[in-house]
């Protein structure tokens, strides 16, 4: 998605985007923010931060805030959080020099999302690159994972509706739509709505590829009333990002 589409997602956004921020949603992210700030950490950095969900937490916690997002309408709505150590600045998360060596906790949550590679790699650069010696990553990335764990649900539940297991394939095919993922770049491909998901072995390997040291992944969980217009499995496990921690 670029700035525009971003743009227009900003006004309702809870409307139109499933966050690890909704109520019910199991999120890791807040008490390892809370434990980096215990230890010290000064200046903490919401690289794609959109409309500010993060920065109430941030704010009395971190003597510095870097609100960076490269859509305008995400900043302004950002603004409802005032508080006087927020800084917000409009860069896009390929080119963050403005941040080079001055953040010691770097937050990238569900906006590291270029459907190419390539762009995922330098975004992962740029995070680097704006920590200190000894400085964390945290972040959220969608997970392929989980989308194929949904659609296997979606395969037994055809199953047990009797038909053969040829004619159940088909159907999950076509409830999955399959055809609008490429499983082997991890994009999911619509009109305007194209986005990376990652795999966890991928993410791995693409922070160490980046620069980072020690990434260590574990799951941020969401209830399935919270995956809005998805097919739902209450009593199966349930859907998650990927939480990822790492140093440089
Ligand atoms: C799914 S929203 C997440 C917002 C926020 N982190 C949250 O979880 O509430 C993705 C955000 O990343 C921003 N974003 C996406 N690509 C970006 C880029 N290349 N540079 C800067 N911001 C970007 C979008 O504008 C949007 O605000």
């Amino acid at each position: 998605m670029d700035v525009k589409a971003w743009d227009a997602v900003a006004v309702d956004y809870f409307e139109e985007v499933i966050s690890p921020f909704q109520k019910g949603v199991a999120n890791p992210l807040y008490a390892k923010l809370d434990r980096l700030a215990r230890g010290g950490g000064q200046t903490v950095a919401d690289l794609g931060c959109g409309i500010g969900n993060l920065l109430p937490f941030l704010a009395p916690r971190f003597k510095r805030v870097h609100a960076v997002d490269f859509s305008p309408a995400m900043l302004r709505e950002s603004r409802r959080h005032r508080f006087s150590n927020i800084k917000r600045l409009r860069l896009s998360l390929s080119d963050l020099k403005p941040l080079y060596a001055k953040v010691d906790v770097a937050v990238a949550v569900n906006s590291i999302l270029a459907p190419s590679c390539r762009e995922v790699d330098a975004m992962l650069v740029e995070v680097r690159r704006t920590l200190r010696p000894g400085g964390r990553f945290l972040g959220v990335f969608p997970a392929m994972e989980s989308v194929l764990h949904q659609g296997q649900l979606i395969l037994e539940r055809e199953l047990q509706r009797g038909v053969s297991e040829r004619q159940a394939v088909r159907n999950t095919h076509r409830i999955f739509e399959e055809h609008k993922y490429s499983f082997l770049a991890g994009i999911f491909d619509e009109a305007d709505a194209s986005q990376k998901l990652y795999y966890s072995f991928e993410l791995h390997r693409r922070l160490k590829e980046a620069g980072f040291r020690a990434p260590r992944l574990a799951k941020v969980r969401y209830p399935w009333n919270a995956v809005g217009g998805h097919e739902a499995f209450p009593g199966r496990p349930p859907m998650w990002d990927w939480f990822v921690q790492a140093r440089v």
